[in-house]
């Protein structure tokens, strides 16, 4: 058995480095810990069933707590909630769902006592149909006439007016909604409620760089970039028409976004100077405010060629974080060790040199880890979130281990779902990631003092909340939390990573950094029992081993000793050890 393992370790090693010469000038960022706030579902505080900013001042020292070290908030902006949020009718007003500015600048203040940075959700491509720009474009005001794509459609043989290109939105249909004020259709990529803006007007640009300039005058930390590759079409031909793009064969609904190859309307080249440019704004706020270094994450679910170029090139700066969606998007409940490695080092070996790594493994678009691998594996994804180098990013509810809520299609909310079918939803709809935060066992989780909350409540809420996780020492919780004490070693923060996949089911990492102890992560996917050997795999390694985190799937203890050259690994068990 063992020389089995030993043959297979020389043979199936795929390994890589990252360095870091200058290992300890970071800024704070590099190596934080994010945590996305999905401000609806964290915690209410005026009982009316929807989370709001008093709720998140309230509960921030919780992200202390658990050594978060920024959270993002997705949008608290005034908007009719059409996208809940991602429809946004004044980009610098607080939506009274939300509360009030007042309420802001309290989580600002209670922000810089605490010491966890918030960073707001920016909604680049679409305004809602209530914000007054679009209002006054639909008036054909001549100041705000050109701030949205409009165009007359085109008239068929029969006399019937047609939008002007095959183009199908994100949320279903077709791209362009008919206004009959200004006798034009309005192109819009996702909602029909979230008319596109036109970034081919500089007004438009500059506009939307003020958004930026206000929030971090405010004292926020930067932003999340809310759909980045929707940003720009393909510009209009000199009679001002689009062509259509090309079928999708392989999906026969027509009206599905997957019907059609995006090619003039997702990922343009003007896309990526738009992130340089609003990279140009946060370094000109450094600038300005000095301090720390504010930052943009972009969220952008495409090619990891174009993601790459997110991040700049060797002339221009791009986004600090363009997200990694590499193990979200594609890890499965059957994905093996290997699967897992080439994920990981996908990232990493295309990383242009001196960027930072980042690892998001939820959000609140996304079905949750526990329902999406399985709740067996949620310490194991976390304790690989956590010790990965660069950034990590949780979405609330993922450090107790909260699963995805069953929600009838009745009971359907998101747009996403209810613009579907009652046979189609389950696959489309976002709600069952989006429901409230189990604080406690007690009336509706701890979340609200009211009789309702907007989504349904997880049914486990009385065994899986966080009071109870604090009392437990395997809990999710307590995992999470010595993850994150972990990560404050220098060798986790600062150290080169080696990721290698020792057979089909171990994954293993690691981090080391000369003059310090080494850190070997091993997680065993699957249910088979495994013997491993990282001292053949990993140069360097002392002959023993102490662990240093164990889960309640070990038999193992913290602190015990075992040979480097033969570690015993039992069903779904996720370890880590040190060098002694
Ligand atoms: C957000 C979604 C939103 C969409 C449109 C995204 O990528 O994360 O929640 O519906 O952008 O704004």
């Amino acid at each position: 058995m063992r020389n089995l393992v030993e043959i297979y370790l020389y043979f199936a090693l795929i390994v890589v480095t990252t360095s870091d010469k200058k290992v300890t000038d970071k800024s704070w960022w590099q190596t934080a810990s994010f945590y996305q706030i999905y401000p609806r579902s964290f915690k209410d505080s005026d009982g009316d069933g929807i989370g709001d900013i008093k709720g998140i001042t309230q509960q921030l020292s919780y992200l202390k707590e658990i050594g978060i070290d920024a959270t993002w908030l997705s949008p608290v902006f005034k908007s009719p909630m059409a996208d809940f949020g991602y429809d946004v009718a004044d980009f610098t007003e607080i939506d009274p769902i939300f509360g009030t500015m007042a309420d802001f600048d309290e989580l600002m203040e209670k922000s810089k006592e605490i010491g966890v940075k918030i960073i707001l959700d920016f909604v680049p491509n679409h305004t809602s149909d209530e914000h007054e720009w679009f209002i006054k474009s639909v008036q054909n005001d001549t100041e705000y006439a050109d701030y949205y794509v409009w165009h007359p459609g085109k008239v068929t043989e029969n006399g019937t007016r047609i939008p002007p290109t095959n183009w199908i939105s994100v949320f279903r249909g077709s791209m362009w909604t008919w206004n009959e004020n200004r006798q034009a259709y309005y192109l819009h990529q996702f909602h029909y409620k979230q008319p596109d803006l036109n970034y081919y007007n500089p007004k438009v640009r500059e506009a939307m760089k003020d958004v930026l300039r206000f929030w971090v005058r405010k004292g926020v930390a930067g932003f999340r970039i809310d759909a980045v590759p929707h940003i720009y079409e393909v510009a209009p031909d000199s009679d001002g028409n689009w062509p259509d793009e090309p079928r999708n064969y392989w999906e026969n609904d027509l009206e599905d976004y997957n019907s059609l190859q995006h090619i003039y309307t997702k990922d343009q080249p003007e896309t990526l100077e738009m992130v340089y440019e609003f990279r140009e704004v946060m370094n000109e706020l450094d600038e300005e405010l000095g301090g720390y270094q504010h930052i943009i994450l972009s969220e952008a679910y495409t090619d990891i060629d174009i993601l790459m170029q997110y991040y700049g090139n060797t002339t221009v700066d791009g986004a600090h974080i363009p997200f990694n969606f590499e193990l979200l998007s594609n890890l499965k409940s059957w994905s093996d060790a290997n699967h897992y490695s080439q994920l990981i080092h996908n990232w990493l070996d295309s990383m242009p040199a001196g960027r930072t790594a980042n690892w998001v493994l939820g959000n609140h678009d996304q079905s949750r880890i526990g329902t999406r691998l399985g709740w067996e594996r949620i310490d194991m994804i976390n304790v690989m979130l956590k010790t990965l180098p660069g950034a990590s990013i949780t979405y609330q509810g993922e450090e107790i281990g909260m699963t995805d809520v069953w929600i009838s299609w009745e009971n359907t909310v998101d747009p996403q779902g209810c613009q579907s079918s009652m046979q189609e939803y389950e696959r489309l709809s976002r709600d069952p990631a989006r429901t409230p935060f189990q604080w406690n066992d007690e009336h509706q989780a701890g979340f609200t003092d009211g009789n309702t909350t907007w989504l349904p409540l997880h049914a486990n809420y009385k065994t899986l909340n966080l009071k109870r996780e604090r009392g437990i020492s395997f809990s999710h919780l307590n995992i999470y939390k010595q993850l994150q004490k972990l990560r404050r070693e220098k060798a986790m923060r600062y150290g080169e990573t080696d990721v290698m996949a020792f057979n089909r089911n171990v994954l293993a990492i690691k981090r080391y950094l000369s003059g310090e102890r080494t850190f070997i992560v091993l997680l065993n996917i699957n249910d088979d029992y495994e013997a491993v050997n990282p001292k053949a795999a990993f140069i360097d390694l002392t002959d023993k081993l102490e662990y240093i985190l164990t889960t309640d799937k070990s038999i193992r203890q913290k602190g015990d000793r075992v040979s480097s050259d033969y570690i015993e690994l039992l069903s779904k068990e996720a370890v880590i050890l040190a060098t002694i």
